[in-house]
């Protein structure tokens, strides 16, 4: 028996590796997903693996197709959860449950096992995302099981076995990291009335401490996805990073917010997603130009569905296809430029164009113009309002 674990490094999966060993009596196989957490966190992930006793360890740089796949179609659909949040995690849930799985098939595994605890989201995403792709392959979720409930227990069920861990007894958040954001939960969010203190924040600078300078950044997009910076083509994950190494010193893309989990219960996040608040701005911006008032209207639809079906992670689903087919026959106009200014915190279009924009200076002029006729308005009034007009006749009758 055979089982491939999503595998951190951090302490909870580290414990997972041989609590599966004596629960399943399985062999072990770690599988980590690098979709851009950075180096701190991959460094010696491997041999930690293997200290755990897992019997191999195997490490997927899913970078590019994390952003290219995943996260370019969903900013297609322009969604953004209740309001506010960029999906960061959510998005990545689906291309590590993909590789999990090919991974699963390589080593000829028979279950897969995951690190989410039995309270939050991500587990109904790992395992949605492994029914559609690997129905088969039994699913284990420690947490959803064992008695090991405290960052102490543990540590203590590690030392008992020897096994080296370099985790400490208090860590404050839970934090969850990939190219395009950062999220913190627990510790004093928990209080809604606390504001987040500066250590919650880890990638952007605060907007107090950012430049009094604004910087300018600009952007090329083409059908809807950017793939230049700054006059430069860079692939999408490229284009991320720079993103990100422009945005955050000014403080860009920090929200604080209470959302609605899958699973029932309110929680509070804290998530940094500096480059992608700059691109989002970027293709609203485009989209401005480019989208008639129904079609926005229809987009803005589009996009609250997707960013639902991402959060409850519906992520290989026909909805999913049939959303994002929707969004991509309006993304077919979203090309053009955007330039964008970065100050404290704030990031604002300030020059837009597009081939394909709709804007006419010549319709809009608030001066004189010929191309307008105003006694045309009077018609469209007059039948635009005639249900109203007749209603309020009936009454009067
Ligand atoms: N609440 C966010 C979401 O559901 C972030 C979850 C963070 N996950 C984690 N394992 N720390 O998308
Ligand atoms: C977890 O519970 O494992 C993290 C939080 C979430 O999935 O919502």
């Amino acid at each position: 028996k055979k089982v491939v674990l999503a595998y951190s490094g951090g302490l909870d999966t580290s414990a997972i590796v041989p609590w599966l060993k004596e629960n399943y009596g399985c062999e072990v196989v770690c599988f980590v997903a690098d979709v851009g957490q950075g180096d701190a966190e991959l460094e010696g992930v491997e041999a930690k693996a293997i200290a755990s006793g897992a019997s191999e360890c195997h490490i997927v740089d899913l970078k590019e197709e994390f952003v290219a796949d995943y996260i370019y179609p969903t900013l297609k659909t322009g969604c953004i959860y209740e309001g506010t949040y960029l999906l960061g995690t959510s998005m990545a849930r689906p291309i590590i449950a993909k590789a999990q799985v090919e991974i699963a098939r390589k080593v000829g595994a028979d279950a897969l096992a995951h690190g989410c605890t039995g309270k939050g989201n991500d587990q109904v995403r790992f395992e949605s995302c492994f029914a559609a792709l690997a129905p088969d392959l039994k699913v284990i979720a420690p947490w959803r099981e064992w008695d090991l409930t405290s960052r102490e227990s543990l540590l203590n069920y590690l030392d008992e076995r020897n096994i080296p861990c370099s985790a400490s007894l208090k860590k404050i958040y839970s934090r969850d990291a990939n190219a395009w954001h950062i999220s913190t939960e627990g510790g004093e969010l928990e209080n809604p009335w606390n504001e987040p203190s500066e250590q919650v924040w880890t990638i952007t600078a605060s907007p107090e401490q950012a430049p009094d300078k604004a910087e300018y950044v600009s952007v090329q997009v083409e059908k809807g996805q950017i793939v230049a910076v700054n006059g430069e083509r860079y692939s999408p994950y490229e284009c991320l990073v720079k993103l990100n190494e422009i945005a955050a010193p000014h403080g860009v893309g920090r929200i604080d917010i209470v959302e609605n989990r899958l699973v029932g219960m309110k929680s509070r996040g804290c998530y940094e997603t500096p480059g992608g608040t700059v691109m989002v701005a970027a293709l609203q911006a485009i989209d401005e130009l480019v989208l008639d008032k129904t079609s926005r209207k229809w987009k803005e639809l589009l996009g609250n569905e997707f960013a639902h079906l991402v959060y409850d992670g519906r992520w290989f689903t026909p909805l999913k296809a049939s959303v994002l087919g929707g969004a991509e026959a309006l993304s077919e106009y979203a090309t053009g430029e955007v330039v964008l200014k970065l100050y404290k915190g704030q990031v604002m279009p300030v020059q837009k164009r597009s081939p394909n924009s709709l804007y006419s200076e010549d319709f809009a002029t608030f001066g004189e113009d010929d191309v307008y006729n105003q006694a045309h308005a009077e018609g469209f009034i007059r039948l635009y309002s005639l249900s109203s007009r007749i209603a309020a006749l009936n009454k009067a009758k």
